[in-house]
């Protein structure tokens, strides 16, 4: 029988995720199929008793339902734990199993390119959803140190704290202080929405060098004005394409137990910018 995946969230209409894992399905030849299903704030509980009729094989979470989503889990793994959110889950025997990919999806690109996050010095903008997965990430490899900067203090006061529990280092600044210390960094990670409507950069790259790796989750557009000025300074540079394409390629191993076919997937994913 055909096996149903999902990716459940809101907005949905513009997600990526059914064109990448509808490409490795058909690569692999497997008899699968995977949907972008719209489950707006606050009706979760009804949205995943809805999954369960349709005997949904796994399904990735994304934007408002990756914390909350925690509360329908029957079991999960450590990644999970640890971030307190979960992006991908597999139905095991009828029971829901959390995961979460976004952290070694985001370590996947700097490892690629042979870098080490050990005893680094991180800027990380932004303290929302997807910056609690990086600073979990930088926690793993060790990092020095992890410094947040973001337009509500009260948010990076909270990271700040969060970072701690997991044994790094971390204090907090404000964007336009940032903006005037990139070059302390090694790793400078934008994890804000700034980018992806308007051509802005949410700190002033001044100061970026080549020294710096500048990383930016914003993927649309593929150059943000962060990633094209850091290149014009002779950063290393990271397309956020490649977190994206890293955390599908674990969700879908972790579902299917197969080697995610990386090509066709990457080709699928670029072919829509
Ligand atoms: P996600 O799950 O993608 O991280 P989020 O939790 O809504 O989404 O977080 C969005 C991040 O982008 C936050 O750090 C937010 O800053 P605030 O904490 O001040 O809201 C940041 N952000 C969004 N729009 C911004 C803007 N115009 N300028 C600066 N920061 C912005």
């Amino acid at each position: 029988m055909t096996k149903t995946y999902a990716v459940i969230g809101d907005p949905i209409d513009h997600s990526l995720s059914p064109a990448i894992h509808n490409a490795a399905f058909a690569f692999l030849g497997l008899d699968c199929t995977y949907i972008a299903y719209r489950i707006p704030k606050g009706e979760l509980s009804e949205g995943i008793e809805s999954l369960k009729l349709i005997n949904i094989a796994g399904f990735n979470v994304t934007i408002p339902h990756k914390i909350e989503m925690m509360k329908f889990l029957d079991d999960m793994d450590e990644d999970c734990k640890t971030i307190g959110a979960t992006n991908t889950v597999n139905n095991e025997n009828g029971k829901f199993k959390g995961y979460n990919t976004d952290m070694d999806g985001f370590l996947e690109p700097i490892k690629q390119r042979n870098q080490s996050c050990k005893d680094s010095n991180v800027l990380l903008i932004g303290a929302g959803g997807a910056a609690r997965a990086i600073v979990a990430a930088f926690a793993k490899e060790k990092a020095h140190k992890i410094t947040v900067a973001n337009r509500t203090r009260e948010k990076a006061e909270e990271l700040v704290k969060f970072a701690n529990n997991l044994g790094l280092e971390s204090d907090h600044t404000d964007l336009v202080n940032a903006g005037n210390t990139t070059g302390n960094y090694k790793f400078i990670v934008n994890a804000t929405s700034v980018g992806m409507k308007n051509n802005t950069s949410p700190i002033s790259t001044r100061m970026i060098n080549k020294d710096c790796t500048v990383y930016d989750l914003v993927y649309m557009p593929v150059d943000t004005e962060l990633l094209e000025q850091s290149k014009k300074q002779g950063a290393t540079i990271i397309y956020g394409w490649e977190m994206l394409l890293a955390q599908a390629m674990r969700s879908f191993e972790i579902w299917t137990k197969r080697k995610a076919p990386y090509e066709a997937m990457k080709l699928t994913l670029l072919g829509r910018f």
